[in-house]
């Protein structure tokens, strides 16, 4: 209470006053206050209406519109139609993913410069051992290809900003070799590589793959190539047709039934037929689980329906089945002499656009993490990179 009564005490007004007087104050007061506000008032009324009679009456709005207009309506170019995501992590769903991953231009010309490129997919558990031996292949070669990386999803990876595979790994989940899961990582692969344009060859790879020659070479020998390399053999045999399950027909007959190898390569056109496809998806999720290897037969199975003429029914990733057993040989340190790439690059004979060729395989596999010193040695003489 005496706080209060304090500054009451000290103040400059008599404690004591009658209500006409204090209310006289305060009437003079807020005329003080008024007065001044009104001559503003009365100030911007005029600029206002010199304004709109010097330079129209929809001077001002116009102005406003043309302000605000950017925020809602950019302008539209082609670029941002072509240009690809910049961050690789979406929070699309498969079934979106897919869904807009299938979007394809019906008229077939381009209407600016497409620089077609390779993009590579690593289906790997997490780590990429062989990361240097991609990034010295890759040099130089920035606007000619695109990376993708699926990975376990609680695999976190850690490359530099220098490095190609640099924030290139696509939203993942868990996949099992053999289930139907493996596919859904491959078509995930794919279908986030669709939605670059500019991407005409897709290449999927394993983190224990190399490239066989320079980028070069490579790159026209995919530019030139008439067929995509999906291994797709028609195998009468126990582990061939006998995988086959009679409930897939109508849409999948005995004789169309075709094994390949898991690591691909196809084109644009049928990277699409493999994202898109709802017909033969239900099929082979229901009735080809193990002892049938759904990424055996799958997409070789679907292709060889849908676009057959267009496969060069074998695979472009040299693998050693001969030491045996249900693995490929994997090669390490002790392995890797110019004598070895000597019977990988020269030891076949197959066909290229209908011809006979001796470059048959363009990538390799398996290598172990100790392989890459070695092979960082040899590449320049043998692998020309
Ligand atoms: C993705 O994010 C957007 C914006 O935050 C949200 O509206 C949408 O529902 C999300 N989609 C999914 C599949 O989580
Ligand atoms: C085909 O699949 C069904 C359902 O999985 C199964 O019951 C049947 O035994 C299979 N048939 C053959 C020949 O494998
Ligand atoms: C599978 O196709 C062959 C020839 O294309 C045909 O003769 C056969 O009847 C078909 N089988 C089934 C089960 O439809
Ligand atoms: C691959 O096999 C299909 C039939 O499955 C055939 O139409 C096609 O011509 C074959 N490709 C080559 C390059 O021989
Ligand atoms: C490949 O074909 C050529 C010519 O037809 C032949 O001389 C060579 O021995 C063949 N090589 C292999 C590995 O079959
Ligand atoms: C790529 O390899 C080929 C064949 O080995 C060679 O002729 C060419 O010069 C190489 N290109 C580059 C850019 O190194």
């Amino acid at each position: 209470m005496q706080s209060r009564a304090v500054p009451f005490e000290e103040g400059k007004e008599p404690s004591v006053i009658n209500r006409t007087n204090q209310s006289k104050t305060s009437q003079l007061r807020l005329l003080r206050i008024l007065v001044p506000f009104l001559a503003l008032c009365v100030t911007f009324s005029v600029i206002s209406i010199y304004t709109i009679r010097y330079f129209g009456i929809n001077g001002v709005p116009t102005t406003v519109k043309s302000t605000f207009q950017p925020c809602y309506e950019e302008p539209r170019s082609l670029k941002q139609w072509i240009r690809p995501p910049l961050n690789l992590i979406h929070n699309m769903t498969d079934k979106e993913l897919l869904w807009r991953a299938s979007f394809v231009p019906r008229i077939k010309k381009y209407p600016f410069q497409r620089v077609p490129k390779i993009a590579f997919m690593f289906l790997t558990k997490g780590p990429l051992p062989l990361a240097p031996i991609w990034e010295r292949f890759l040099k130089g070669h920035e606007e000619l290809y695109s990376i993708y990386v699926h990975s376990l999803p609680s695999f976190q990876a850690d490359f530099l900003p220098s490095s190609v595979f640099y924030r290139r790994q696509i939203p993942s989940q868990v996949s099992e070799w053999g289930r139907m899961s493996m596919c859904d990582a491959e078509r995930r692969l794919l279908a986030n590589a669709l939605l670059d344009i500019s991407n005409e060859w897709f290449i999927l790879l394993s983190e224990s793959c190399i490239p066989l020659y320079n980028f070069s070479v490579i790159r026209h020998y995919l530019m030139k190539s008439q067929y995509s390399y999906m291994g797709a053999f028609d195998d009468p045999g126990k582990f061939g047709r006998g995988r086959y399950n009679e409930s897939m027909a109508p849409e999948v007959n005995i004789t169309q039934w075709r094994k390949g190898s898991q690591w691909f390569e196809v084109n644009r056109k049928l990277a699409i037929s493999i994202v898109e496809d709802t017909m033969y998806y239900p099929k082979f999720e229901r009735f080809c689980r193990p002892a049938c290897y759904v990424d055996e037969h799958y997409f070789p199975t679907m292709l060889t329906i849908l676009a057959g003429n267009l496969l060069a029914n074998r695979s472009i990733t040299w693998v050693d089945w001969s030491r045996g057993g249900p693995h490929p040989a994997t090669f390490g340190r002790a392995d890797i002499t110019e004598q070895f790439f000597k019977r990988i690059l020269e030891g076949h004979n197959c066909t290229y656009n209908d011809q006979s060729s001796s470059i048959c395989f363009l990538f390799a596999r398996k290598f172990a993490p100790s392989a890459m010193e070695p092979l960082l040695q040899l590449s320049p003489n043998v692998l020309g990179f």
